[in-house]
């Protein structure tokens, strides 16, 4: 069937125009409509009255403009797709490609063409904008979720599991788990799940990648949450580099309300790419003094690299009070922050990820661990304007269930 996408070029570059023109040639059945704005007022009137299908805009290193130009191009029209055109030297040849595309994601863009262009990419990125095309709408931008910490077992996956299924119990299909945790992933374990397709299926077939596919690639598990699960072993793990990373994450908010991401506890580039592309990072630490150490430092980092504070949490995990323990204001004052949420040590959370079945799925949210996992569900960005913000909403209660029993404080 021919197809007649309206495509306008953003650029002062002629180049670009006759880049793409030549480009588009190759491409059978396909019969595009060309317009050219030489910048972004232009672009943006362009847009409003003529509503492209796609638009196509020169990155420069002015980000700030760029990021307004995106936010008012979906504003003028919400259903013409930006995707950002790029030179791999952009800024320098001492940054990586991965960088300038994370940097183009945070801007608003939603897709990306390197520069020369070829028909190849060109054709993939409209097939890929045309398969978003036919679905119904998705939720423009969700919220990913991460955990992070750079000291192993302090609990990171443990939470990532709990939290991200108490919430798809209450946002069934809309919420996805990526098991980041790329050499050791344990979150299909934890919900005894046995998934044929994973993350590297995701990253080897990153250029025809869509919403589509990767709903497909993910596993369902009985409580509405989506996995997908984490590479097979450390060859399959070594494929994903931060550029796949930030791509799966990309296309994943774009298709799930909420995208959590355990990790693996290295701050190395893949680790920083879903640092860099999430709403919220969860920094898990224990009151043990080497643990805390190994945090501080990595505070230190995410201060040195300006990573703003407000998207930071600090999770006291496995904490129990005993003579001589840390308690979390002694936690606070070694890191010099607060201690957001406190989780005590419940030694159910052990045995529910020995059966696999998420803790979370059988615990009240009126006190322990489930009120715990309320509270940080309640401080997830734009949870309050999702609907049913009932309490009982982030676990279906059991029918014989304490909250069941118990009258409800007011
Ligand atoms: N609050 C808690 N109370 C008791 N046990 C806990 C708690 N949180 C986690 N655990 C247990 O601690 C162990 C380590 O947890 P988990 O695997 O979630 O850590 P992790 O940070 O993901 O580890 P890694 O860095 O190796 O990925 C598990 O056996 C888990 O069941
Ligand atoms: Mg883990």
């Amino acid at each position: 069937m021919q197809r007649t996408p309206k495509i306008l070029i953003v650029s002062p570059d002629a180049r670009l125009q006759a880049e793409v023109a030549a480009a588009l040639k190759g491409i059978a059945d396909t019969n595009a409509v060309l317009h050219y704005a030489t910048d972004f007022r232009q672009a943006i009137e362009g847009i409003r009255s003529w509503r492209p299908t796609f638009a196509l805009v020169e990155m420069n290193t002015d980000l700030r403009a760029l990021k307004s130009f995106a936010d008012e191009a979906s504003l003028a029209s919400p259903e013409t797709n930006l995707a950002a055109v790029f030179s791999a030297d952009l800024f320098g040849h001492d940054i990586s490609e991965s960088a300038i595309l994370i940097e183009a994601i945070r801007a608003g863009m939603q897709d990306f063409l390197r520069r020369p262009v070829s028909r190849a990419d060109l054709e993939q990125l409209m097939e890929r904008l045309h398969r978003k095309a036919v679905l119904p709408a998705a939720v423009a931008t969700g919220k990913t979720i991460s955990f992070i910490s750079n000291k192993g077992g302090v609990g990171k996956s443990t939470l990532a599991v709990n939290l991200a299924t108490g919430l798809a119990v209450r946002f069934p299909q809309r919420v996805l788990l990526i098991d980041g945790s790329l050499q050791m992933g344990v979150c299909a374990s934890m919900l005894d799940l046995k998934p044929a397709m994973t993350l590297t299926d995701a990253v080897r077939d990153r250029n025809r990648l869509d919403e589509t596919l990767l709903r497909q690639l993910a596993v369902p598990h009985e409580s509405g949450l989506h996995l997908l699960a984490a590479p097979k072993d450390a060859l399959e793990a070594a494929e994903v580099d931060e550029e796949a990373m930030a791509r799966v994450l990309t296309l994943a908010r774009r298709c799930y309300d909420y995208v959590f991401v355990d990790t693996f506890p290295m701050i190395d580039s893949v680790m920083m790419a879903v640092m860099d592309l999430s709403d919220r990072v969860f920094l898990v630490t224990e009151s043990v003094v080497p643990t805390l150490l190994g945090m501080v430092s990595l505070i230190r980092v995410l201060d040195s690299l300006g990573f703003p504070k407000d998207r930071q949490r600090i999770i006291l995990n496995r904490y129990s009070s005993f003579a001589g323990n840390l308690n979390p204001e002694d936690v606070a004052d070694r890191l010099d922050r607060d201690v957001d949420h406190v989780v005590p040590y419940e030694k159910q959370l052990l045995i529910a990820s020995n059966i696999g079945r998420p803790y979370v799925l059988d615990a009240t949210t009126w006190w322990g661990i489930g009120k715990v996992f309320y509270n940080m569900v309640a401080d997830l960005p734009d949870i309050q304007a999702q609907n049913d913000p009932a309490r009982n909403g982030m676990v279906k209660p059991k029918s014989d269930s304490a909250l069941e029993k118990e009258a409800p404080p007011s």
